[in-house]
């Protein structure tokens, strides 16, 4: 079967995005607010001192926002590209991360981590197939009891916040080129044949999204382009997270003790 992008793809489009945004928090996700609120919903998920593993950490961001809030915790995180691992590592001058490159498909860890994290990495595989070897090593690399946290897009919330777009006359988002965003019950079912239960959900972007992917387009005057930086983005922003209308959320799995 031809899948809808290539390895090589996925190199360039990060090679190129690591060039454009250096240790920028836009890197890979030009949304600050999203980013902000990806953050937020994943450090409730750590304690101090643990032993954690980041996968796919791109210019490490979120690596050492973990960092800030829990100084003293064990982190690694790595990247398959140099160049995001590069502008990682200026972020982290005094080696506090351990930081490298490093291929999810070739994680070969095993039972090493309280936590494991990703955040918009396993969805830029290019098949399911290797997003299946990717969750096993990812749960080999788990101590029993550990916990996966997946914050990765789900094609349930797109179709979703489409609907509701069209009830408003308005066209769908497409599923980016380079994403490949996961069906949920098939991946809860397949983490539960790893031994991992899913403890937990949290459609944390889902009131920002309906607000700003939904609401503001339909309110806009019409002609007017919809703006990230809109003033009514601090206020979706700032909604509780009701239904499923974004594709990114979390997922908490556990690994059997
Ligand atoms: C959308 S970006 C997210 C990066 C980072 N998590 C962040 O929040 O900015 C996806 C990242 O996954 C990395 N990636 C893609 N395939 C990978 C693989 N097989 N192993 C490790 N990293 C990979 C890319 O290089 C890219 O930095």
């Amino acid at each position: 079967m031809t899948e809808k992008f290539t390895v090589d793809d996925i190199q360039k489009l990060y090679a190129e995005q690591a060039a454009m945004h250096g240790t920028s928090g836009t890197s890979t996700i030009q949304d600050m607010r999203t980013r902000v609120l990806e953050v937020k919903a994943l450090l409730p998920h750590l304690r101090p001192a643990m032993s954690v593993l980041e996968v796919g950490c791109g210019n490490g961001y979120t690596t050492t926002q973990v960092l800030a809030a829990y100084p003293d915790i064990r982190i690694k995180a790595f990247d398959f590209s140099p160049a995001m691992i590069d502008n990682a590592k200026k972020l982290d001058p005094d080696n506090r991360v351990g930081f490298f490159v490093g291929d999810v498909l070739k994680l070969d860890d095993t039972q090493a981590y309280d936590v494991v994290f990703s955040q918009r990495c396993i969805q830029n595989l290019v098949s399911w197939d290797d997003q299946k070897v990717a969750l096993g090593n990812i749960v080999r690399a788990l101590k029993p009891g550990g916990a996966y946290i997946m914050q990765e897009g789900f094609s349930t919330g797109l179709n979703n916040l489409n609907e509701a777009r069209d009830e408003l006359g308005l066209e769908p988002i497409p599923e980016s080129w380079h994403n490949h965003f996961f069906d949920e019950p098939a991946t809860i079912e397949f983490m539960l044949s790893l031994g991992c239960a899913c403890t937990f959900q949290d459609a944390f972007l889902s009131g920002y999204y309906f607000g700003s992917r939904v609401l503001l387009p339909a309110l806009m005057p019409k002609g007017a382009k919809v703006k990230s930086s809109s003033r009514l983005n601090d206020y979706f922003a700032a909604l509780p997270p009701a239904g499923d209308f974004c594709p990114m959320k979390l997922l908490r799995f556990e690994k059997r003790a």
